[in-house]
Order: C-alpha cells, then sequence, then structure tokens
C-alpha cells in the first residue's frame, strides 16, 4: 500500500515535470518555444473574456494589461521566432510569416491607440473589443498554419524557447508597473547590500588569520 503510494507520487512529479518542460515555467526553465507562445496565447485570451464581463471602472486596468502582454509576445516573436521560422520554412511557407508581420502592425497600431486613450473615452471599448477579435484571429493562423510548419520543419524549438524566456524576463522587467519594479529593485539592493556585508566579512576573518 505504502509502495503504491510512493509510486504515485513519483508518477505525479515526473508528469509535473514534463509539463514544466513543456511550457518553460516555474523551476525546470527548459522550454519550447511553440508552447511558450500558445501559453502566452491562453493568457491573452482569459484577459480578453474578463474584459467582456467586467464592470466599468475595473476595464482600463484589464486593457493595460492585455496590451502589456501582448507588446511582450509580440516583440519576442519579431526579434525571435519569426526570423527563426523564416530560416527553417520553405521559401513557399515564407508568406505565412509576413502576413503574421503585417497583422502584427494593425495589433500594435490598436495597442498605441487604447494605450493613449482612457476607459469612458469614446470607442475605448470598442477598440479593446476589436483588438480582442484581431488577435483571436491572428492567433488561429499562428497555431494552426505557421507553428505545425515551423514543428515540421526541424527548427530546434528548444534552444529558440530558451532564449524566448530571457528575452520576455528581460522585456517584463522593463515593462512592469511601477511597484513590481521597485519591488524588484530593492529585492536586487538587499542582496547586494548582502554580498557587501559578507565580502566584508571574508576580508575581516583573512586579515584575523581566520
Ligand atoms: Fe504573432
Ligand atoms: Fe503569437
Amino acid at each position: 500500500m505504502a509502495k503504491a503510494k510512493s509510486t504515485s507520487r513519483r508518477a505525479g512529479s515526473s508528469a509535473s515535470r514534463r509539463r514544466s518542460a513543456a511550457t518553460g515555467n516555474s523551476a525546470g526553465r527548459a522550454t519550447d518555444a511553440i508552447a511558450l507562445l500558445k501559453g502566452d496565447h491562453r493568457e491573452v485570451d482569459a484577459l480578453v473574456k474578463k474584459f467582456e464581463t467586467a464592470r466599468s471602472g475595473s476595464k482600463e486596468r484589464l486593457a493595460q494589461r492585455i496590451c502589456a502582454a501582448l507588446t511582450v509576445h509580440a516583440q519576442i516573436e519579431e526579434e525571435i521566432f519569426y526570423p527563426a521560422a523564416r530560416e527553417s520554412l520553405r521559401a513557399s511557407d515564407e508568406d505565412l510569416v509576413d502576413e503574421a508581420a503585417v497583422e502584427h502592425a494593425s495589433v500594435k497600431d490598436l495597442i498605441r491607440q487604447i494605450e493613449a486613450s482612457s476607459e469612458g473615452d469614446d470607442l475605448y471599448d470598442a477598440k479593446v473589443t476589436v483588438l480582442g477579435e484581431y488577435v483571436r484571429h491572428h492567433v488561429k493562423e499562428e497555431e494552426t498554419e505557421l507553428f505545425p510548419k515551423v514543428r515540421k520543419s526541424g527548427l530546434d524549438t528548444r534552444e529558440l524557447g530558451a532564449r524566448m524566456v530571457a528575452r520576455k524576463a528581460e522585456l517584463e522587467e522593463g515593462s512592469a508597473p511601477r511597484g513590481r519594479r521597485t519591488a524588484s529593485l530593492s529585492a536586487r539592493a538587499q542582496t547586494s547590500a548582502k554580498d557587501l556585508v559578507a565580502s566584508v566579512a571574508k576580508v575581516a576573518g583573512r586579515s584575523r588569520g581566520e
């Protein structure tokens, strides 16, 4: 009985390791580029759904989160994923990347308009709704056409994913709301102070011959 329990615990933990290897989240950090992008798509879709049913007064914050998530997502695709896809796809499939890039331009234009306005402004809700529609269309094309072709092309999506995770973290740090950024800077300052104290203690210990 006890043996069965420990076997099922082991099975559970290896399943969770497999999950984190596929999505690149949590402690594992191993990453598949396509799984990472699909995870972003689900996150944005959930936010858009929340926006659609949100009460007035809470919509602007949700819209800002949608815009921030999409901006980072579009940037890692444009900087890392699309160029690698272009290299590995057959010339006849490169149109898919061209179309994706053009769709990004429309998405980014709407993001700029939303970020420059506020809840209650004319067409604010309509702009966010249309952004959600554009994104759903774009995501469908990526997931049903572009990603399967990239997968088939043999591109090393794990190596690519590792680069994308690192770039995404950098961009999120840069676009974090002020409170989160301050907390992270203060955590870094505390670590530096601890390192300094440890170095001084080491030097003092050496000079005492410890
Ligand atoms: Fe995209
Ligand atoms: Fe995408």
